[in-house]
């Protein structure tokens, strides 16, 4: 089946203090969906925004939001995201106790319920939910900041992933987060992702309008020779 590919700015490397219009420039180079990094000093050594700023991109954009969650007990605070405008949700797996109560948390409130990974996690830990997940966001960098390098043997599981989706008939996306740049997005889409999470390779660009599109074509033209 053809899959749709994405690339998601991440505004974490936006300039926060002009944020409608970073969003406008990447809205302008094709971007569908924001991706919105939620960091709470805890499971990850940064801080970043909260359900507030949620709300205020709700207003400023159509753009759909993918809110992934680097928090500790997640739980707590996924009806508030979704209330604030999150469409996707994802948790990590190694903050969750109770991964299936944790799903139907999000998918209960409408919206789509994703499961990222650290880069040292396993995806045979998701052998027992996958059918529940709506996507899978494999971390190609550790958590925590922007702006660093891409881990390669993080995509030998977006290999494992895909082939795993195949076998079993399935349908979930597979998002890639961390170190996305215009020179290794095709090998990203190739290996099976189908959204590409870039934050300082579009917003530190000269045009992040360009970088998206750019990106997008590289991913695109990628699919051809898919694996
Ligand atoms: C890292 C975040 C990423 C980050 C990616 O913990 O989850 O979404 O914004 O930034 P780049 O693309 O600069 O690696
Ligand atoms: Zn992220």
């Amino acid at each position: 089946m053809a899959r749709i590919i994405e690339i998601l700015p991440s505004i974490l490397s936006a300039d926060m203090a002009r944020l409608a219009d970073e969003v406008e420039s990447v809205k302008a180079g094709g971007a569908k969906v924001l991706h919105v990094d939620v960091m709470d000093g805890h499971f990850v050594p940064n801080i970043t925004i909260g359900p507030p700023v949620v709300s205020s991109l709700r207003k400023a954009t159509d753009l759909l939001l993918d809110v992934h969650l680097m928090i500790e007990n997640p739980d707590r605070y996924i009806r508030e995201f979704i209330r604030a405008g999150a469409d996707f949700v994802s948790v990590h797996q190694e903050a969750v106790t109770h991964l299936d109560r944790t799903l139907n948390l999000i998918k209960s409130g409408g919206a789509e319920a994703g499961v990222a990974l650290n880069p040292a996690t396993s995806i045979e830990t998701l052998a027992t939910v996958i059918e529940l997940v709506d996507f899978v966001l494999i971390m190609t960098v550790n958590p925590g900041f922007g702006g660093q390098s891409f881990i390669p043997y993080t995509l030998n599981k977006v290999r494992q992933l895909a082939q795993a989706r195949r076998e079993r008939g399935l349908d979930f996306r597979i998002e890639v987060d961390g170190g996305l740049t215009p020179d290794n997005v095709a090998e990203a889409v190739r290996a099976g992702a189908d959204w590409i999470v870039a934050g300082s390779s579009v917003f530190h660009s000269s045009d992040p309008g360009r970088t998206v599109e750019q990106m997008r074509r590289l991913a695109n033209e990628a699919t051809l020779s898919r694996i």
